[in-house]
């Protein structure tokens, strides 16, 4: 398949050439198959419902690595703003382990850890009774990492809490294993706990889960807005006050901004991608890249799509064929949400404007795809949103709603537009897609700048230092709170 691809290019230009195709290749046989987990850190990091089968993660690593080797030169390596984080004892401790936002965000941080030269040790609180692929895949890509996989109960989790220097509790729902686990300990370990919080939803806020946030060193959560609306919901519902918290937003990882910057991998992608979906090289892509759900707001866009092509038809406009893209979708689920979508699509007779992809955990390909990203999340939004400064990396404008983490992410006329979320927000997305659509300078441009401010600061790099930032801040709060203990 390689030499295939390849012949067209001649001579000198493959062997320029080669180890790019290594990675698109890679990528577009990912394109069906769910591998490839390196290329997706693209998940919303308040959603823990995505999640996939996985086949061949190991390999698909594999592959990855070979061709980081190939393509990275041996070059100075700027010190990791965690290089202080050495020899430190750190232990996370997740709610579960799996393919959704929370757990791979945690483990992104266990390799960065890692990478300087910290011990770190991982917890799982709910395992499946029967070690299923996924769950022993990604435990084995941690032990590759020098990551200690080791069990969430018993005495051996109880010392390995209190041997830690830090503690970083993923999640709100990780909040019962304090209790469960730790038992009477409990108040030695709470000073040097960093609760990571990814979630916006009303049930978390139970004291059954929260009720130590007061007591820990700091919480970190990944976007101001998610941040106010804690702080207001802790107060008012369970009258508890927050610790000191954190806002850390999150950045794109070095494989996925490898592929977004490579020009040629892009363009292959997106002749793949756009081939399979029966999509013309000159069309329009209009894409939500998030699990099916009310939540996430198809329904509307699908809405405000149909809108915008009456208006094209109204005015006579002469511009490309628009087309939806919906990647997210889960048949096998079948849910009334779904169904309904799909017979929409059908009752306004758009069948061919609008193409649903199934759930994936590589982006790339679509984000290559694609010309316009739509983050149409309703009620209050991401949390953050990771999809979001994915497509930004792939120069893409953003049409998102006006809430949540959208709204930290998005500069509004300038890397994107913003749109209300609700109904009152259909309209206005529809004008947004027809000026989109029919502006295509401002489109490009959009993209570039959106671009440009995921180099400024959305990038991994970004992102460790601004955990960087916390981790010092935290350790040296539990310090002066151990002394205080022993004095
Ligand atoms: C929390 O939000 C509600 C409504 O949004 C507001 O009325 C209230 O003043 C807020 N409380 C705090 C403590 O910020
Ligand atoms: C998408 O998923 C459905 C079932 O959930 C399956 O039947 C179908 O083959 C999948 N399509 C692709 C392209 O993988
Ligand atoms: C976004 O900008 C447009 C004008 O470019 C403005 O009409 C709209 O109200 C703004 N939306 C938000 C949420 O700021
Ligand atoms: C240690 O804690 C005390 C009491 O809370 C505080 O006054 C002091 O500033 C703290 N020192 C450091 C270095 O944080």
């Amino acid at each position: 398949m390689a030499k295939h691809t390849a012949v067209g290019w001649g001579h000198h230009h493959y062997h320029h050439l080669q180890n790019r195709w290594l990675l698109a290749l890679l990528l577009m046989l990912s394109v069906s198959t769910v591998i490839a987990f390196f290329m997706r850190s693209a998940f919303d990091s308040c959603d823990r419902t995505v999640s996939a089968a996985v086949d061949g993660i190991g390999s698909a690593r594999h592959v990855i690595q070979v061709a980081e080797k190939r393509t990275t030169p041996v070059a100075a390596v700027k010190p990791s703003p965690l290089s202080f984080m050495k020899s430190k004892v750190v232990l996370l401790v997740s709610h579960e382990l799996s393919l959704s936002g929370g757990p791979l965000l945690l483990m992104e941080l266990a390799f960065l850890l890692r990478s300087v030269g910290a011990e770190v040790y991982w917890m799982t609180i709910m395992k499946p009774s029967e070690t299923d692929e996924v769950t022993y895949s990604l435990e084995h890509k941690m032990l590759d990492r020098g990551v200690q996989v080791v069990s969430a109960k018993g005495k051996e989790a109880l010392d390995t809490a209190l041997r830690a220097d830090l503690v970083v509790l993923n999640t709100a729902v990780a909040g019962k294993w304090l209790d469960v686990v730790l038992k009477g300990d409990v108040h030695r370990v709470l000073p040097k706990v960093l609760w990571w919080i990814h979630e916006m939803r009303g049930h978390y806020f139970k004291l059954d889960y929260v009720k130590h946030l007061p007591f820990v060193a700091g919480a970190m959560i990944d976007s101001h807005v998610t941040t106010e609306y804690w702080k207001n919901r802790t107060q008012e519902r369970l009258k508890i006050k927050m610790p000191d918290t954190y806002v850390v937003h999150l950045g794109n990882s070095k494989e996925l901004m490898q592929v977004a910057e490579d020009t040629v991998a892009k363009r292959v992608l997106r002749e793949h991608v756009r081939e399979s979906l029966g999509v013309l090289n000159e069309d329009l892509l209009f894409a939500i890249i998030n699990s099916v759900s009310r939540g996430k707001g198809q329904d509307l866009f699908l809405r405000s799509f149909y809108e915008a092509l009456q208006l094209i038809k109204e005015k006579k406009m002469q511009i490309p064929l628009l087309h939806a893209v919906i990647v997210g979708s889960d048949m096998s689920a079948q849910t009334k949400f779904e169904m309904e979508l799909r017979d929409s699509v059908v009752q306004k007779k758009i069948q061919d404007r609008v193409h649903f992809v199934n759930k994936t955990l590589t982006v790339a390909p679509y984000l290559a795809a694609i010309d316009v990203l739509v983050q149409n999340s309703q009620a209050r939004g991401e949390c953050f949103g990771r999809i979001t400064i994915e497509a930004m990396a792939f120069q893409l404008p953003v049409l998102g709603t006006a809430a949540g983490g959208t709204t930290e992410i998005v500069v509004n006329g300038t890397t994107g537009l913003l749109h209300p979320v609700g109904k009152p927000g259909v309209t206005p997305l529809a004008k947004n897609i027809v000026k989109l659509a029919t502006h295509v300078e401002r489109r490009l441009t959009m993209g570039k700048r959106g671009y440009e401010r995921v180099k400024e600061r959305f990038l991994e790099q970004h992102m460790a230092e601004r955990i960087a930032g916390v981790l010092k801040e935290v350790l040296r709060k539990s310090k002066n709170k151990s002394s205080r203990l022993i004095s």
